[in-house]
């Protein structure tokens, strides 16, 4: 399936499941995030797309509000996760346009392949500061929120980090730290009413989820590198994982029907990584 104006109609989830709520997303131009945010305002919430370049998150925004009818859906660009002030200021301007943040998604992420040769001090810190410090500013800038409306938080990580993998330290450590903050959070938060939890995806190919999908992530085909086309029959339940594999899973995890689950990590890779296979 995938996340389209059908969506509503044709998943597993009540329709109007998100009604009222509001999700603030970081990083929600991009492939995975975007289809996170779409699957949320498809079932009823209103949201805020937070993105370095504003024309990009102007047209995520747009293409977002398109499935549904009265959907309200700000794009809010020139925000830099690195510093607290910019994510902050983004925030409250979410809140002064939508009234509240319910959900949200700390999802900004930048990667690239490097081996550690080539791997520059400033080149490791550039990830962490994306990945990991920008998770945490993005935390920094939403709790006041987040406590008064007592919602929850999710974090994407992946799962690279639990085996070692070549040419990804930067990435790898930047993402234990994100599955180490997420179960430190939920344990703070949880007598505040704020649930926390972490996505990790695995191999996510485009909405077809086959390595022959023009549609496959940007971020797999620059990082998934020559065994890409193998993959699929390889990985335990015998695709490659979907947007909306990672969408159905975060609105499991906004919904009610998660109401006692915090401080869990979700990995949704097929098996993959159980399997000892890596990308
Ligand atoms: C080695 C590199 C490099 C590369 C950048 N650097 N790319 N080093 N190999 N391919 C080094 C630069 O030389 C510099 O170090 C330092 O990193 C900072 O680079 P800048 O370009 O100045 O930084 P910035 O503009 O902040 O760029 C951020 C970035 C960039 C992450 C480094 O690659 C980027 O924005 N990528 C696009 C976003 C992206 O990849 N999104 C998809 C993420 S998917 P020196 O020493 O020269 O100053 C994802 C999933 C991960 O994250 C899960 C696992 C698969």
């Amino acid at each position: 399936m995938i996340v389209d104006e059908n969506y509503a109609k044709n998943s597993s989830w009540k329709p109007d499941l998100f009604k009222g709520k509001v999700a603030f997303i970081t990083g929600g131009s991009g492939t995975i995030c975007k289809v996170q945010a779409k699957a949320l305002v498809a079932l009823g919430a209103n949201a805020a797309i937070i993105g370095r370049n504003p024309d990009k998150a102007e047209a995520a925004a747009k293409e977002i509000a398109s499935l549904r009818p009265g959907a309200t859906v700000l794009g809010i660009g020139n925000v830099d996760v690195r510093s607290v002030q910019s994510i902050k200021h983004a925030a409250d301007l979410a809140v002064s346009k939508l009234g509240k943040i319910d959900f949200v998604i700390a999802g900004a992420a930048g990667n690239f392949l490097a081996d550690f040769n080539h791997l520059s001090s400033n080149a490791f810190k550039s990830v962490i500061s994306i990945d990991l410090l920008g998770a945490f500013n993005t935390v920094k800038a939403v709790f006041p929120h987040l406590k008064k409306s007592q919602g929850c938080l999710l974090f994407v990580s992946a799962t690279l980090q639990y085996t070692g993998i070549p040419l990804q330290t930067h990435a790898s450590a930047a993402k234990a730290g994100i599955d180490a903050m997420s179960n430190n959070l939920a344990v703070e938060f949880g007598p505040l009413g704020i649930r926390v939890n972490c996505i990790a995806p695995g191999a996510i190919g485009g909405n077809g989820g086959d390595s022959n999908d023009s549609s496959m992530t940007e971020g797999m085909k620059r990082l998934g590198g020559a065994k890409i086309e193998q993959l699929p029959k390889e990985i335990p339940l015998q695709r490659l994982g979907t947007t909306t594999d990672i969408a159905d899973a975060t609105v499991w995890l906004f919904s009610p029907a998660a109401s006692y689950v915090t401080g869990e990590i979700v990995v949704v890779d097929g098996g993959m990584w159980h399997s000892g296979l890596r990308t």
